[in-house]
């Protein structure tokens, strides 16, 4: 467990969603935190003595992508319904705990989907700020159609007989719908309800709370050995240094490495918020040349990738080096002391990435996320302190500590920067044409106010030439392809459907203002087949 994990305090254990295999999960999470209430994912194969180790407020068990009714279907140690914790069933989580308690859960052959009216028909706590009737969100092709010894059953819709039932003595209550959903009408009051009146959790769960306990947490790990933080100019990164920063002051140092592939006014601006802002010690390492030089003459996609990596990696490790040895913590041949770590290295993990990684407690550092992981034989200890939060936690609190606009909300940005974007050999010329094309892009969308709408927006360079007639004369020059998509996660996304005169200015201005490009023409790939990138 992390010194860091909200449960230390018995009095305030986590609402536990048991995840079934779908995306709900995630969700519902998400939701509970929203209602300030501190929630942690878990997997149906937990036992109930783990789950009652964790001290939980509340457990909540989500929807699925199965039928309770097909063997094998995910299930859960009926041993939970005994541990005195009140407990929500969701959608395929209300029907595992009817069908484990002795109720029926039949294939009606009549399903809902989407969106479908609820009718109130018995007193419920969850129910109180409810009216009698109002639509909810439905996914489900079996119903409960018997109720459980001991249970009522509180609402109904037209193909779910038993749309909400509950348990008044042990505090067991489900529901066929998803309140987590934004299409049911009321669903954040009933998870409200769950977590205030019946769980009594109180909504302590605060973007002040997260800072102030990941602070204290900061400080209990690493006492006064050196931090290192390599500041990528991405969200993640940037909010952990800041944090870091308000726990351990002097102690941090900031590592940004300008590639020579980043975006316009990158550079400038994080020494801006990061130097000048928040007085970091930040080490700026200009180090394009190295980059342009070790990229001479290729052209494969995955090399690039592997030479970007790399030479990421020596130049940190220069860094890392130099200031551990300097701030003593290691002997000058580099090794560190035996009892202890050179030091600590910031990682921007965030919770999705602890649920992937299965455990819930492991460190995996998804290289892909990173500019090819950073070293693994530096002596280093690992500082994470966003590892609990969502994205959208990680942006609440990068506002509250005082972190620009620009840099919360920006758009995800690949690790080895624009050459993942420029098609062929990666020079210091095409950089520089993709660079400006680039910021045309980012500030004619973002004065569309499209900017957060959607995932990503930018510019890609291909290696192809084209003809044109500009003047009086014919070019030769490349194409800039503008990509544009919306996505929830980057698993999957669409081309987004940009407005005829936003991509009329961003024709005219790339070609009127980019030297060396004389067409545009427009990404409309989804993915899958395509990838949001270009390699
Ligand atoms: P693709 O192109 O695979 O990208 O659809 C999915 C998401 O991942 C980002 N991406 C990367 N991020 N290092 C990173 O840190 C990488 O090497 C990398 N490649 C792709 C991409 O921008 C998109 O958000």
């Amino acid at each position: 467990m992390s010194p860091a994990d909200p449960t230390d305090d018995p009095r305030e254990g986590p609402v536990l969603v048991v995840d079934f295999g779908a995306q709900y999960a995630q969700l519902i999470a998400r939701r509970v935190r929203e209602a300030h209430v501190y929630s942690e994912i878990v997997p149906h194969t937990a036992t109930a003595a783990e789950l009652a180790a964790r001290r939980p407020a509340g457990i909540i068990l989500s929807g699925g992508p199965k039928s309770v009714n097909e063997t094998p279907a995910p299930s859960i140690d009926p041993a939970v319904y005994e541990l005195g914790v009140p407990i929500l069933g969701i959608c395929y989580g209300a029907q595992l705990l009817t069908q484990q308690l002795g109720g029926v859960v039949d294939r009606t052959g009549r399903g809902e989907y989407g969106r479908t009216p609820l009718t109130v028909t018995g007193s419920s706590p969850l129910f109180s700020d409810w009216p009698e009737s109002c639509e909810v969100w439905m996914s489900h092709g079996d119903a409960i159609t018997g109720v459980p010894a001991g249970f009522v059953a509180t609402a109904t819709s037209p193909d779910a007989p038993v749309a909400a039932l509950h348990d008044p003595d042990r505090g067991i209550f489900g529901v066929q719908f998803h309140p987590e959903v934004v299409h049911t009408e009321h669903g954040r009051d009933l998870l409200e309800r769950f977590l205030y009146d019946i769980c009594h959790c109180p909504p302590s769960w605060t973007h002040t709370s997260i800072i102030e306990s990941q602070v204290a947490a900061v400080r209990a790990q690493v006492g006064t050995s050196p931090v290192l933080c390599a500041l990528s100019g991405g969200v993640d990164s940037a909010v952990a240094a800041a944090l870091v920063h308000k726990a351990i002051g002097e102690q941090l140092t900031c590592v940004y490495v300008d590639t020579g592939l980043m975006r316009a006014n990158e550079s400038e601006q994080v020494e801006e918020t990061f130097r000048r802002q928040f007085h970091i010690d930040l080490v700026h390492v200009k180090a394009a040349d190295r980059f342009f030089e070790a990229l001479a003459g290729v052209t494969d996609p995955e090399t690039k990738r592997k030479i970007i990596g790399e030479l990421f990696i020596r130049i940190f490790e220069e860094v890392a080096r130099d200031l551990v040895v300097e701030k003593g913590h290691l002997a000058d041949d580099g090794e560190a002391p035996d009892d202890e770590p050179a030091g600590y290295l910031v990682q921007g993990t965030l919770y999705p990435d602890v649920i992937e990684s299965g455990s819930g407690t492991a460190a995996t550092i998804k290289s892909h996320h990173n500019v090819g992981g950073l070293p693994e034989d530096l002596a280093f200890d690992l500082v994470e302190p966003l590892r609990l939060l969502f994205k959208d936690e990680v942006r609440a609190v990068g506002e509250e500590l005082g972190l620009p606009h620009e840099i919360v909300w920006r758009q995800p940005f690949p690790g080895p920067g624009l050459a993942v974007r420029i098609v062929g050999e990666v020079t210091a010329e095409r950089a520089e044409i993709l660079r400006a094309a680039d910021a045309i892009v980012v500030e004619e969308v973002r004065r569309a106010g499209l900017y957060r709408d959607l995932w990503q927006s930018f510019a890609v360079l291909p290696a192809v030439r084209t003809v044109g007639v500009m003047g009086d004369g014919r070019t030769y020059a490349y194409p800039v392809v503008i990509r544009a998509v919306t996505s929830d996660d980057a698993m999957t996304a669409d081309w987004a459907r940009l407005p005829y005169d936003l991509l009329e200015r961003l024709s005219s201005r790339i070609i009127n203002e980019v030297e060396g490009v004389n067409r545009v023409a427009l990404d409309i790939t989804s993915k899958p087949p395509g990838t949001i990138e270009w390699e």
